[in-house]
């Protein structure tokens, strides 16, 4: 992968803020887009603005035709069927579909580990609390790394759903989506991977891995900010409820009932935001473009890079995730000895122009109740157009700030 070239797609890169060159090492909550993707965004406004499948005349047919071909590059994406990938504002509202269209008897269990983002956790909390399906915790080790054998214990004939973080946004840690599917599934028991982390990195193929579902974000894979999807097997997606109904949900209305779409429309209530999915079909072909595999290696090279230049820095203290390099993934929580990750963010801010995330990173249990990191950590977090120059100018403004401590 040619990161120079990959650089120039990426216009925002060029500006200048307090007079000097950004880095940006934020991608892990919100990903850079590519000129490619602000012109799919940029065409349904200038060249064909209209309602998908209502109207006839040509603007409509054209969206239409454009919606469509959407869905099937995302789901090209990720290996998945046709009909199989439902549009959602972002991962949480894909994760929320699942928890409100599956259906639960009181005494189902749900299971999840406490390193979950909250939109993974508090959809199953509030189904525990409001429909009597129990919320059990699975362990991850000090690493961060998915403890098998507690997976093994824990699963019961009432568990209905495991839900996981595929690529955790604060470890980096990755888990080997075959090895659970199969265990769940041998248990009777269906997979729900939050991939937000993991899809917009490596090649993820639904029907090779065996999940159920997958949730994820299309603003993290270069995707327009609002946009995301869920892949559900189209058996399940059939069987389960509607969440929002209403306008496209259904094919017919009667006195008091209504016969609802297939899958994906029965779900993609109302207007759609259109421009936003004809950019993550162009963020898609984009990624496809420069090839996942591609992507990933590059990114591994920056995953070392970024663990081993943090090791070198004394005053880094706390390095969260796999001590094995080859299973980090190009982000990096952390602390820095005696400073506020609030107060170390702000600097790098202010000093270098460097945008890093701090904070609890919506894993507020898992700061809280495992690391017992009370203020958070501070998370840089890479992506296809970072480069090794701007991880060594990172490194030198930590060491600057590291000295004021
Ligand atoms: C692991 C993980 N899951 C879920 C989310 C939520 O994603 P979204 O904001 O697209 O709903 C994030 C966002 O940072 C995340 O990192």
């Amino acid at each position: 992968m040619d990161v120079s070239k990959v650089r120039k797609d990426f216009h925002i890169l060029e500006k200048r803020v307090r007079g000097k060159p950004i880095i940006y090492f934020d991608s892990a909550c919100m990903a850079l887009k590519p000129k490619q993707v602000i012109d799919a965004v940029n065409s349904y406004y200038n060249d064909f603005t209209a309602c998908h499948g209502r109207s006839v005349h040509y603007f409509s047919a054209q969206t239409t035709e454009k919606y469509i071909e959407a869905h099937r590059k995302v789901e090209r994406f990720i290996g998945a069927k046709e009909n199989e990938v439902v549009f959602t504002k972002n991962c949480t509202e894909a994760i929320n579909l699942v928890a409100n269209g599956l259906k639960w008897e009181k005494g189902d269990r749900v299971i999840t580990t406490k390193m979950e983002h909250n939109s993974n956790l508090i959809p199953w909390m509030k189904l525990a609390k409001e429909r009597g399906v129990v919320h059990d915790y699975v362990e991850v080790d000090n690493e961060g790394k998915l403890d098998i054998e507690d997976l093994n214990a824990k699963l019961e004939t009432k568990t209905k759903l495991v839900s996981l973080v595929y690529t955790s946004n604060v470890t980096g840690a990755t888990l080997n989506a075959s090895e659970v599917a199969k265990i769940c599934h041998d248990a009777g028991a269906m997979l729900l991977l939050d991939g937000a982390q993991a899809v917009p990195h490596m090649k993820v193929d639904v029907k090779k891995t065996g999940v159920d579902f997958l949730a994820f974000s299309g603003h993290k894979m270069l995707g327009p900010s609002g946009t995301g999807a869920l892949y559900g097997r189209l058996d399940l997606l059939k069987g389960m409820n509607q969440f929002i109904v209403g306008g496209e949900t259904v094919k017919n209305t009667m006195l008091s009932s209504w016969e609802a779409e297939d899958s994906p429309a029965k779900f993609e209530a109302g207007l759609q935001d259109y421009a936003g999915m004809l950019g993550f079909g162009a963020a898609a072909d984009y990624l496809m473009r420069l090839g996942m595999e591609e992507v990933h290696s590059y990114e591994k090279k920056l995953a070392r890079k970024l663990y081993d230049g943090l090791k070198a820095i004394p005053q880094v203290t706390n390095i969260y995730g796999p001590s094995n390099p080859e299973e980090r993934s190009a982000l990096a929580s952390f602390t820095l000895k005696g400073m506020n990750p609030q107060e170390v963010a702000l600097i790098l801010d202010e000093s270098a122009n460097i945008f890093v995330r701090s904070g609890m990173h919506c894993c507020h249990l898992y700061h809280q109740d495992v690391i017992h990191e009370m203020h958070g950590t501070i998370r840089p977090s890479l992506y296809i157009y970072n480069t090794d120059e701007e991880l060594d100018k990172f490194f030198d403004a930590l060491r600057n700030i590291a000295a004021l401590a």
